[in-house]
Parts: C-alpha cells; sequence; structure tokens
C-alpha cells in the first residue's frame, strides 16, 4: 500500500522536494491566479446526479478516440522541460501513462528529444504538441520529425501568441538549469533557431502572427490528425472545424497564459454544443482526481488530461511516481462510476451532473 492516498499527498511531497523557483513553475498561474483557482473550484459546483440500482459489478473504462481503442480516457497534457522533476523526466512520464493504456502528449520544449522518447516508450500512444514558431521552417521540421518517430496525432497550442504574465518566474528568474536542454531544438539550431533558456525568452521565439490560414496549411500538408489546444469558446471551435481541425483541447494552459478566462471546465459545455461529437473534444485544467475526470466526461469530453498531477508524480518518485498517481485517479474513477450507476463511460451522460446554480434556482 502507497503512503500516498491521493494526487494531493503528491502535490504536497513534491512541494517540499523542489527547489523554490521550480516550485513556482509548476504551481503559479498568470496574473491573479484567478483562472487557476476556478479551474478546481468549479469541478466542486458541479453536482453528481448518482443513478443507483443499476448492475455496475463491472466496470469498463475503455473508450475511443480517432476510431482507436484508449483504455483509460485519461492522458498527460504536454508540460515542458520534465526533467527538471526527475531524471526519469518525458520518457518516465510517457511509459507511466502508456502502462495504463492512456495517451502521452509530448511539448516542443521537451527536456527529451521526438526520437529518443519514441525509443525509450515504444508502447505509449503518442501525440506531438507545437508551438509554432517563427523562425520559418522549424515548425515544418519538427511535424516532420514526429511522423516520422510515429506520433499519432499533431497538437497545436495557440494560447501563447506571447507569454501569460507570470508574476513568479519572473520574481523568480526562473531558467532551464545548465545541465539540461530542449532536446528537440536543438536539432533545429540547423535550421537557424536560438536556443533560450529563460521563458519569456523561450516564448520570443513563437509565432504571434499565427492564424487559421497558417493551421490550413498545416492541416493540408500533415498526414496527422490536427487538434487545437487552447480553445474556450464556441466561435473558435466552429472556426477549428471549418480549418479541418480533427480534435480540440478545451483548456486554459492550466491558469498560465490570459488570467480571467473560465475554467476550462465551465467552458466545455458551448464547445461541445457548437460542434457536438463531429470531431474529438477533449479538455484539460485543474483535474486531480476521479470525481473531476468523470465531469469532464459527462459534460461531453472524450479525452481527459492531466498537466501538474503527473508532475507531482515525477518529482516525487519519478516514472513509479506517475504510475501510483495513475493508479490513484483510475481507482477513484471507477467508484466513481459504480457509486453513481455507470459501468461504462458511456454510461455517463450530461444528465449525471448539475451546476450547483440548478439546485438554488427555484428557492
Ligand atoms: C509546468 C507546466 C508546463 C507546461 N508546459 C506546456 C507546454 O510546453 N505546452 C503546452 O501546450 N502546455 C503546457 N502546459 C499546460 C498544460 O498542457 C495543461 O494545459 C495544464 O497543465 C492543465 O492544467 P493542470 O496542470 O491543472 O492539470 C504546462 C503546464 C505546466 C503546469
Amino acid at each position: 500500500m502507497s503512503e500516498y492516498n491521493s494526487v494531493a499527498d503528491y502535490e504536497a511531497k513534491a512541494k517540499t522536494l523542489l527547489e523554490s523557483s521550480v516550485k513556482g513553475f509548476y504551481q503559479s498561474g498568470a496574473g491573479d491566479e484567478q483562472t487557476l483557482y476556478l479551474n478546481k473550484q468549479a469541478f466542486q459546483r458541479l453536482r453528481i446526479r448518482p443513478r443507483v440500482l443499476r448492475d455496475v459489478s463491472k466496470i469498463s473504462l475503455k473508450n475511443s478516440i480517432f476510431s482507436k481503442q484508449v483504455d483509460l480516457p485519461l492522458g498527460i497534457a504536454p508540460s515542458g522541460m520534465q526533467k527538471v522533476a526527475h531524471d526519469d523526466g518525458e520518457s518516465g512520464n510517457a511509459r507511466a501513462v502508456g502502462s495504463f493504456g492512456g495517451i502521452y502528449i509530448m511539448s516542443t520544449v521537451a527536456t527529451t528529444s521526438i526520437e529518443e522518447l519514441a525509443q525509450n516508450a515504444p508502447n505509449t500512444r503518442k501525440w506531438f504538441q507545437l508551438y509554432p514558431y517563427a523562425t520559418k521552417g522549424i515548425s515544418e521540421s519538427l511535424i516532420k520529425r514526429a511522423e516520422n518517430a510515429g506520433f499519432e496525432a499533431l497538437v497545436i497550442t495557440v494560447d501563447v501568441p506571447v507569454l501569460g504574465l507570470r508574476r513568479t518566474d519572473a520574481k523568480n528568474k526562473f531558467v532551464l538549469p545548465k545541465t539540461l536542454q530542449l532536446a528537440n531544438l536543438v536539432k533545429e539550431k540547423t535550421n537557424g533557431l536560438e536556443i533560450m533558456d529563460g521563458l519569456s525568452n523561450i516564448a520570443s521565439n513563437f509565432n504571434a502572427g499565427f492564424n487559421w490560414e497558417d493551421v490550413r496549411r498545416i492541416v493540408r500538408s500533415t498526414k496527422l490528425p490536427v487538434i487545437i489546444k487552447g480553445i474556450l469558446t464556441a466561435e473558435d471551435a466552429f472556426l477549428a472545424k471549418a480549418n479541418g481541425c480533427r480534435g480540440i483541447i478545451v483548456s486554459n494552459h492550466g491558469g498560465r497564459q490570459l488570467d480571467g478566462v473560465p475554467a476550462a471546465i465551465e467552458a466545455l459545455p458551448e464547445i461541445v454544443e457548437a460542434v457536438g461529437h463531429s470531431i474529438e473534444v477533449m479538455m484539460d485544467g485543474g483535474v486531480s482526481q476521479g470525481t473531476d475526470v468523470f465531469r469532464a466526461l459527462a459534460l461531453g469530453a472524450k479525452m481527459v488530461f492531466v498537466g501538474r498531477a503527473s508532475l507531482w508524480g515525477l518529482t516525487v518518485n519519478g516514472q513509479k511516481g506517475v504510475e501510483d498517481v495513475f493508479r490513484i485517479i483510475k481507482n477513484e474513477l471507477e467508484v466513481t462510476m459504480a457509486l453513481a450507476g455507470c459501468a461504462s463511460i458511456g454510461d455517463i451522460r450530461p444528465s449525471m451532473v448539475k451546476w450547483d446554480s440548478g439546485y438554488y434556482s427555484k428557492l
């Protein structure tokens, strides 16, 4: 039996282990951190409406995404520089989620290269997250490398035209430790990219002019399904679909970009309503337990991703810590499903949740 019973236990332990500027980088959000707070708090406002006397003797977590089965509707969101947490880094994180049959999204600004990750976690389904670069040829080269290495989808993050106002990182002057490198970008030096280690420096290489025409060009040029990460409105969801994207990750970047935007779970319903199930709608933000995953699935998410939860596990005990985090959340999801009367993911319907305001409106 693990000494950790919840992701909160891992978070508390991780915070005692991390050097203070790294702890700040992981835990903080942008501005006043209103959205960071909302991401978690909004889940509490979404009540679960359990059904009883249904046969829940066998619970199945299987689902499908892009017509291919996943064993668990939970994956790891892209987060940069995972070797800062633990030497196991991206490879340990990816192997851990792979052992549960979930999906790993690799960040552009990883401390492991695309090619190394493919070698180190061959049995994990992997998607590549792209930050569009301003220097010509870099994005195209990264996409080609991900295709060649067997990554199954391309996730374009669109909520970082510029870096959010992260006061904690600015105060701490957070930089990538000298012993590590942005491994994906080292190879791109030959394409004229200047590699930097400070956060705002890294983001200054991104293409703030990136737009829907660029998305269309990428959709046309890659054989991978394109997913847009960082959408919070029905308007942009329509545009993603109209421009040929096959999926959306509803996300506010873990509260790290524009402060004051809604929690991802609050934005999810309008996006599901806008595009239905014609493309895959997924979400991340504030997920730390099985009841959160259940609520997101009920509101129509096909997959749910964790960012910080996996980083806390990685910090405490490398790959094994992430495996334990997944064991905990998976068990919580199974228990939640049983207690709510859902034997399969398909049973988790929108009617199984209700915003708290719905309980007070008639008073
Ligand atoms: C330390 C850290 C680094 C991140 N780096 C990236 C990144 O490189 N690319 C990206 O698209 N999102 C990045 N994100 C955002 C995550 O993909 C995800 O949207 C967010 O963490 C979800 O919220 P949660 O941490 O509450 O689960 C990062 C988040 C954190 C906490």
